[in-house]
């Protein structure tokens, strides 16, 4: 996977049994054995991850949880910790969804206590960020991603991760069928740029913003055009494989033309 190439990421929430997830995972592998210039990311239920991992073939194709414990490991009923997750195939985490920051009460201090442990098993974190509907409103955006960007950078700095990559999901896109536009994406794009990179420099080249935020076929190849962004995070437009393809299609076209 190189550090720089577009990417298409699916987020399958509480969604396929280990079962379904593996037909799923065999067919996208056939269906997109021409894709070369994409990196796809399936971040797949805990239950499903050790069960699909030994299937994974080549390069395109690679494993993430949606979430972890911060502890290696504890009294901590029904966690998971990122080590379990590395051992089960993982690459990637998901840390700091809005479902997770806004149905579990994730704080900001325990999203950054996730991103040092994640780091620390050798684990690459999908760190997602983004504004509610109001906060937009009341233009506090850039307000908002900041605070939310700040204790984790202090340990991407600490740490001296080369890698990151943050999704920004604006919370009023996420399963709405209402993507942001754009102007919208691309100015907050580059505000979110700027923020990581003016405090992590060592990122600048490899850093990768993803939007999501009801992307489906029909929108992505117009979002993939849009300055500043890296690649997708899909929900509910992951769960059907055609569907997924064909967003991952749109994102190596656009790569292929020179994008
Ligand atoms: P959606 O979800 O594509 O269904 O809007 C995106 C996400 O929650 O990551």
């Amino acid at each position: 996977m190189s550090k720089k190439s577009p990417v298409t990421a699916a987020n399958w929430k509480m969604f396929k049994t280990p079962q379904e997830s593996l037909s799923y995972v065999k067919e996208l592998q056939i269906k997109i054995l021409d894709i070369g210039q994409v990196d796809v990311i399936l971040c797949v239920p805990f239950t499903s991850l050790f069960y699909i991992s030994g299937f994974i073939e080549g390069e395109v194709v690679e494993l993430g949880a949606q979430n972890m414990h911060w502890a290696q490991e504890g009294a901590y009923t029904g966690a998971i910790s990122p080590g379990m997750l590395k051992a089960s195939g993982a690459k990637w985490v998901i840390l700091g969804h809005s479902e997770r920051r806004h149905i579990f009460g994730e704080t900001d201090e325990k999203i950054a206590k996730k991103m040092q442990s994640a780091i620390r098993a050798g684990l690459y974190p999908i760190l997602c960020i983004g504004e509610t509907i109001s906060e937009r409103k009341q233009g506090k955006t850039v307000e908002v991603l900041t605070r939310q960007l700040d204790l984790v950078l202090e340990v991407v700095a600490k740490k001296n991760l080369d890698q990151l990559m943050v999704a920004y999901e604006p919370v009023w896109a996420i399963g709405t069928g209402v993507n942001a536009t754009p102007d919208q994406i691309k100015e907050t794009h580059s505000d979110i740029r700027s923020l990581i990179t003016s405090f992590v420099p060592l990122l600048e080249d490899r850093l990768r913003i993803l939007y999501g935020g009801s992307v489906k076929p029909d929108n992505a190849d117009e979002l993939i055009r849009v300055d500043g962004v890296d690649g997708f995070l899909v929900g509910g437009a992951s769960l059907d494989v055609d569907t997924f393809v064909r967003i991952i299609r749109a994102v190596e076209e656009y790569e292929m033309s020179g994008g």
